[in-house]
This record gives C-alpha cells, sequence and structure tokens, in this order.
C-alpha cells in the first residue's frame, strides 16, 4: 500500500504537470470556490488560510469578498503554487504567503488564522480525520473554516463506462470510492477535530458537455491515475473509454452528475 506522503507526491505531481492548463479545464471550479466563499458567515477575517490552494480561485474570491490583510496558501505541487504566485502573488495591500506542503504537515502556526478555506483538494487528502484536525489547529479560537470537495453520488456514468472496459482499471475505479464523501460523513471530521458545524450540503448539478471537454478535465485533475497517454496500453484504454463515452452521449452531447459536498464551521471560542 502507498504510504501516505508517497500518495501525496503522487497526486501533487499530477497537478504539477497539468497546473499550466488547469484555469482553462476547470471552470465549474471557480464557481464553486465562490458559492463556498458567499456562505461564509459575515465577520473579520484578516489572516486566511487557503488549504490546497491551487492556482488561487478560492483565495481570489476570499479577497473579492472579505479583503484580508494576509493570505496563506498551502499545496504540494510545485506547478500549482507557481501558477498562484503568477495569478496572485503580488497584490497591493495583501501579504501573500504560499508553503509547499501537504494539509498533513502544513508548517503554519497553531491558532493563526481567522479563516481556513480548502476549496476542490479535500477529496484528495488520504487522512481525512487528520486534515480536519490540522485545520482545526491552524484556527484561532471562533475561526471559521469553509470546505468544498466531491460529493458521494457523482460522476456515476463515467464510472458505469470504466467498469467497462478491459483490462479492468482498478486504480480508477478505486479512486471514485476512496475519493467521493457524503454529508454525515463531513459532520464527523469536523466534529471528531473539536469544530462546531455551522451548515453542511450537497449540491446535485447535471452537465452535458462533449467527450473531449470532460476528458480533458479527468486529464487535468487527475493525471496521475490516468497515466501516460503517450504509453500504447493507455493510450488504447482510454480509446476504449471515449469510444464508449460517444456511444452513451445524447443529443446535448456527454451528460453527467456532479455532487458538490460543501460544509462551514466554527472553531469554539
Ligand atoms: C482540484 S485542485 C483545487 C485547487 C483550488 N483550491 C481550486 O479551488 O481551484 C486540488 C489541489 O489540492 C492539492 N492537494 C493534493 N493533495 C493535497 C494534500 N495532501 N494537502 C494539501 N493539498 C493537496 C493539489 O496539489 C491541488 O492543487
Amino acid at each position: 500500500m502507498p504510504s501516505m506522503s508517497s500518495h501525496r507526491d503522487l497526486v501533487a505531481s499530477g497537478f504539477s504537470e497539468t497546473a499550466s492548463d488547469y484555469d482553462g479545464a476547470v471552470r465549474f471550479n471557480i464557481e464553486g470556490a465562490q458559492r463556498l466563499v458567499m456562505a461564509i458567515p459575515p465577520g473579520d477575517y484578516n489572516d486566511v488560510l487557503d488549504v490546497g490552494c491551487g492556482t488561487g480561485w478560492a483565495t481570489q474570491a476570499l479577497i473579492d469578498r472579505f479583503s484580508p490583510a494576509r493570505v496563506t496558501g498551502v499545496d504540494p505541487s510545485e506547478g500549482m503554487l507557481e501558477q498562484f504566485e503568477a495569478k496572485l502573488g503580488a497584490i497591493d495591500g495583501i501579504d501573500v504567503a504560499l508553503v509547499q506542503a501537504g494539509v498533513e504537515d502544513m508548517p503554519v502556526a497553531e491558532a493563526s488564522f481567522d479563516l481556513a478555506i480548502c476549496s476542490m483538494a479535500y477529496h484528495w487528502f488520504p487522512r481525512r480525520w487528520d486534515a480536519a484536525k490540522a485545520i482545526a489547529q491552524a484556527l484561532k479560537p471562533g475561526g471559521v473554516v469553509a470546505i468544498l470537495c466531491s460529493g458521494k453520488g457523482g460522476e456515476q456514468a463515467y464510472r458505469d463506462v470504466i467498469a467497462d472496459v478491459e483490462p479492468i482499471n482498478y486504480a480508477w475505479l478505486g479512486a471514485f470510492d476512496g475519493n467521493l464523501r457524503d454529508i454525515p460523513e463531513m459532520e464527523g471530521y469536523l466534529v471528531a477535530a473539536g469544530l462546531d458545524p455551522i451548515d453542511i450540503w450537497m449540491e446535485r448539478r447535471v452537465r452535458h458537455t462533449t467527450v473531449e471537454a470532460y476528458m480533458e478535465r479527468m486529464r487535468v485533475v487527475a493525471g496521475h491515475i490516468i497515466g501516460d497517454p503517450s504509453e500504447p496500453e493507455i493510450a488504447d484504454w482510454l480509446s476504449q473509454v471515449e469510444e464508449k463515452m460517444r456511444e452513451r452521449s445524447g443529443s446535448r452531447g456527454w451528460t453527467y452528475d456532479f455532487m458538490k459536498l460543501f460544509a462551514t464551521a466554527r472553531k469554539p471560542a
């Protein structure tokens, strides 16, 4: 079984490989981060932490709503941090610090943040209970955390396709079971970390897109699972997948469900 750090490094290197394509391929994450930030209770949030900050969409939404004085972005992917730096590294009046680390061992001071956000990254964390504890530890008493991640029940049409393609890709099939969580599980992580949930909810969206756009999104967010498409066996597997997706597409293209799991919580004062 891969160790926690090797799993994290694999995910991070996958995101580094595709970092320059991320913003173009995953536009839905921008609106998701904005909806998450709109759900944060009003308040003065001067010191904010963005865990799994990626290219900075959630930080951007936080800056737009709360104008914090200091922002710390944590992410193990060097490539994603480079994109963040290019986008948000120099903003007048805001002190931006970027830390290359995983949530599990992020070197940030205890009880030092008014607000922590974690947008579309939590599902990649190999240890969810520890992640919530690490985030809770970084918050000041009374501080707020806002999390958005992939939720259970989404992507079933794609899961059905890959279950029908041979050789069976166990890594892909297992990745969905490992990544997708439901509301009670998120509540469990937060409560066990000593946080008081404010609200936890799921959003189901049915989307129509092209097979090419869907597979580009998969390449960008899960390149480490797909592997190297220049290898003939992987190329063959991908073309079988795309063929089946086309067979199952309708007049509006490839249709899939996406579940987004949102949570806000507060550390007791
Ligand atoms: C889908 S991106 C989301 C980026 C950004 N928060 C957004 O909303 O667009 C997921 C990010 O989580 C990061 N990540 C993966 N494993 C992590 C870990 N163990 N700790 C912290 N971040 C991690 C990845 O490197 C990647 O940048």
